[in-house]
């Protein structure tokens, strides 16, 4: 029998692509957008789950500006965290297991090493607090749960550093790029692949990073997409102090992903040739 899973914030650079892929794979594919699926409204959640049957849900939508959430920090706890505490609440009241996408944005960025999924928590910026206080609502109402952070996404549905890089090579012959950040970049489809590993393998219930292999500077990301795609192009590594944004980044914010997907670069040339 098909299995059925709900996708909330299905309409975002990710859920798009990832209700895509459960499709692909023969699931029943609940989309649902915020106009049908309000998730800061319980009463509104609560009758969702009550009306369809539900083998899973995927909980993508999000409050995801993260230089704007240092001016309206009530509305990305209200999405992030509450948003993610109610689904949690509606999911378990029916014991349907829940993914939670998270971030690296919950670590400071000062291991110095790819951090674990077990490593202190301590978020630099309001998107990484509300993010993080998802995670600890999602493992306190469900314990059915996943909790799958990842970082530096890029895909075909939304705006990324990818097609801006691509983009702005159409109208510069230079390009200045932060040398000084850390991280694993990923594509949303092999994140969607990772969280179907999750359901699929039977994995434990508890928190897995599911991020591109291995780990690189926004500037080195930089270089490779010109790379593969052949543009000529010159990229200048710039210290992050030179492009000052209102919300704190980690400088090295690596996950230790498990080997759970294929390296960065391999993605991105799956993407860059999709
Ligand atoms: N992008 C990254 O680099 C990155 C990195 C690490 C983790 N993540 C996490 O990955 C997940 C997917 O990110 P993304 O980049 O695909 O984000 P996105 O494109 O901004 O998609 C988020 C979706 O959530 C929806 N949403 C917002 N408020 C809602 C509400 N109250 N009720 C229901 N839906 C609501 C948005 O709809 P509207 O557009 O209509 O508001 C949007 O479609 C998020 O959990 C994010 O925190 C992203």
């Amino acid at each position: 029998m098909k299995k059925t899973i709900l996708i909330t914030g299905a309409g975002g650079m990710f859920g798009k692509d990832a209700a895509q892929l459960f499709f692909d794979s023969g699931y029943n594919v609940l989309k649902a957008n915020k106009a049908d699926l309000d998730v800061t409204n319980l009463a509104q959640v609560r009758e969702f789950f009550a009306k369809n049957k539900i083998d899973f849900v995927l909980h993508a939508a999000a409050y995801t500006k993260v230089d704007d959430a240092e001016t309206n920090e009530d509305l990305a706890f209200l999405i992030n965290a509450k948003g993610a505490k109610n689904v949690a609440i509606a999911s378990n009241e029916k014991l349907v297991p829940m993914i939670y996408i998270s971030t690296d944005y919950v670590f400071d960025g000062e291991k110095g090493a790819p951090y674990l999924p077990s490593d202190k928590t301590n978020p630099l910026n309001i998107y990484g607090a509300s993010k993080l206080m998802g995670e600890e609502n999602v493992k306190k109402e469900n314990p059915k749960h996943y909790i799958a952070r990842t970082s530096w996404l890029y895909g075909k549905n939304g705006k990324n550093f990818v097609d801006t890089m691509i983009n702005l090579s159409k109208t510069q012959k230079s390009i200045k790029v932060v040398n000084d950040q850390f991280g694993c970049p990923t594509w949303t489809v092999d994140l969607a692949d990772g969280v179907k590993n999750l359901i699929e393998k039977n994995m434990p219930f508890g928190t897995y990073q599911i991020c591109g292999g291995g780990a690189t500077s926004w500037f080195e990301f930089a270089k490779k997409i010109f790379e593969i795609l052949k543009i000529e192009i010159e990229v200048i590594p710039v210290a992050t102090a030179e492009f000052p944004r209102p919300a704190k980044r980690p400088k090295f914010s690596a996950m230790e992903n498990s080997k759970m997907l294929r390296r960065w670069e391999e993605a991105l040339h799956s993407y860059l040739q999709n």
